[in-house]
C-alpha cells in the first residue's frame, strides 16, 4: 500500500500522541463525572477547569467565557439560534462564504421569518466594509462573519468588522474554527462577542468544540436538562473530548509562532513545486492575507474532482470542496462567491497542511 500523505487537515487533524494520552487519561485513571460528589467526581472536575484554562490561554479569554459543545457546528448554532431566541422579528448579516453550519442554521431562521443579509466578498474573498457598514445602517442582532474561510485560508478583517459592530452596539459573532491555532488570536482585544473554535483543527479530538461569550448569560440553550457549562449545553460533558482539546491547545499555546512559520514553508514549498510542475496553476483566496496552512489552486482546464480521485489513489488525500447535491456535485459556492467560473470552481482543490507533514512529502510531488 502506498504510505498515505494527508494534505487535508483544514478537513481534520491527526491527534497529537500527547492529546491521545490525556484522551486515555481521561477515561482511565481522570475517570469521573464532573457533577459527582465524591473524589472521582472532583479529580474529573479538574481535569475539566485544566482543559478549559488551557482553551482560555489560547483565545485570550476568561475561563468562565467558555462553553464547550459537541462541535464547531453546535457552537456556531448556539450563538445564530441565541441571537434570534425570544425576538419576534430578527435581522442578522453575514457573508455567502460562511461554512455550512452557518449558512444552513441562517438559512433555518430566514424560513422561521429572520431577515438574512450576506455581505458580498471580493474576488480574493475578503468582506466588503463598505457594504457591511451600509448593511449596519438598520438595527441588527448579530453580525456573524468568520474569522479564516475553510476552503481558501483568506483571512477577514475581523478587527474592522468588530470595531463598526462595537460603535454600533451590535453584537459580532465570529467563526474561528480555521483561525484557532493559525492566528494569534485575543478574544476581549479583538473584541468580539462570541466566538466558536473545534478542536478537530488544531490535531485535537473529533466531536469537541466551544463557544466563547463575553456574556455566556446572552446566550440561550438548545437544550434543556442538568447544570452542565451553566445549564448552556447540559448533558455529562464530554470529559475524554475535552481533555483532548485541552491538551491540544495547551500545545499550541506553547509553539504558536513555530507552528506558523513551519507550515507557511511546507505550503510555500508546495506551491512552488505545483507551479514549477502545472502549467496554468493559480492561487485561489489572498495570497498576501491568508493562514500558514492553506493553499486553494486552481488547476485551470482540468477536471478537480478526477485529479482529487487520482491523487488519493496514489495515496495523497486532499479535497474538492463541492457540496454534493442529490448525487450531483456541485462547485465550491465559496469559489463561485468570490467569482470563479463554474469551470474554475470545478478545477480547484485544497491542500491544507499540518503538524504531520514533512518536507519529504512535499519533495516527493517531483516523481
Ligand atoms: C470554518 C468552520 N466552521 C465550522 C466548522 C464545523 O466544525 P465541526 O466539524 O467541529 O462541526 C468547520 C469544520 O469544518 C469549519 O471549517
Amino acid at each position: 500500500m502506498e504510505p498515505e500523505i494527508f494534505f487535508d487537515n483544514n478537513a481534520t487533524t491527526r491527534p497529537l500522541p500527547e492529546v491521545c494520552q490525556a484522551v486515555t487519561d481521561a477515561m482511565g485513571a481522570a475517570f469521573g463525572n464532573p457533577s459527582s460528589d465524591h473524589a472521582a467526581g472532583h479529580r474529573a472536575r479538574r481535569t475539566l477547569a485544566q482543559a478549559r484554562g488551557y482553551l482560555a490561554d489560547l483565545l485570550g479569554c476568561r475561563p468562565e467565557q467558555l462553553i464547550f459543545t459537541g462541535s464547531g457546528t453546535e457552537a456556531n448554532n448556539l450563538v445564530l439560534l441565541s441571537a434570534a431566541a425570544g425576538r419576534r422579528a430578527c435581522r442578522i448579516v453575514s457573508t455567502p462564504v460562511e461554512h455550512s453550519s452557518v449558512l444552513k442554521t441562517l438559512d433555518a431562521l430566514r424560513q422561521k421569518g429572520a431577515e438574512i443579509v450576506l455581505i458580498p466578498v471580493d474576488a480574493a474573498g475578503r468582506l466588503d466594509l463598505d457594504a457591511l457598514e451600509q448593511a449596519l445602517s438598520q438595527p441588527a442582532d448579530l453580525v456573524s462573519v468568520q474569522w479564516v474561510n475553510n476552503e481558501t485560508g483568506t483571512v477577514q478583517p475581523v478587527l474592522e468588522i468588530a470595531d463598526l459592530c462595537r460603535r454600533r452596539q451590535i453584537p459580532f459573532h465570529t467563526d474561528a474554527a480555521q483561525a484557532l491555532g493559525k492566528l494569534p488570536i485575543h478574544a476581549e482585544q479583538l473584541p468580539a462577542d462570541f466566538l466558536t473554535v473545534t478542536a478537530h483543527k488544531i490535531h485535537g479530538p473529533q466531536g469537541v468544540g466551544a463557544v466563547y461569550a463575553r456574556n455566556p448569560e446572552r446566550l440561550a440553550p438548545m437544550l434543556f436538562g442538568g447544570s452542565q457549562e451553566a445549564a448552556l449545553r447540559p448533558g455529562t460533558e464530554n470529559l475524554p473530548g475535552i481533555a483532548g482539546f485541552g491538551k491540544a491547545a495547551q500545545l499550541r499555546a506553547a509553539n504558536l509562532p513555530a507552528v506558523q512559520t513551519a507550515l507557511a514553508a511546507l505550503r510555500d514549498r508546495f506551491e512552488q513545486q505545483v507551479c514549477r510542475l502545472v502549467p496554468d496553476v493559480t492561487v485561489n483566496g489572498d495570497p498576501g492575507n491568508r493562514v500558514c496552512n492553506t493553499a486553494n489552486l486552481c488547476f485551470h482546464g482540468l477536471d478537480g474532482q478526477a485529479l482529487v480521485a487520482r491523487l488519493d489513489l496514489q495515496g495523497v488525500r486532499c479535497s474538492q470542496t463541492s457540496a454534493c447535491t442529490s448525487g450531483r456535485p456541485e462547485p465550491s459556492y465559496v469559489l463561485r462567491a468570490m467569482g470563479l467560473s463554474e469551470e474554475d470552481a470545478y478545477a480547484s482543490i485544497r491542500f491544507s497542511f499540518g503538524l504531520f507533514n514533512t518536507q519529504d512529502e512535499i519533495e516527493t510531488l517531483r516523481n
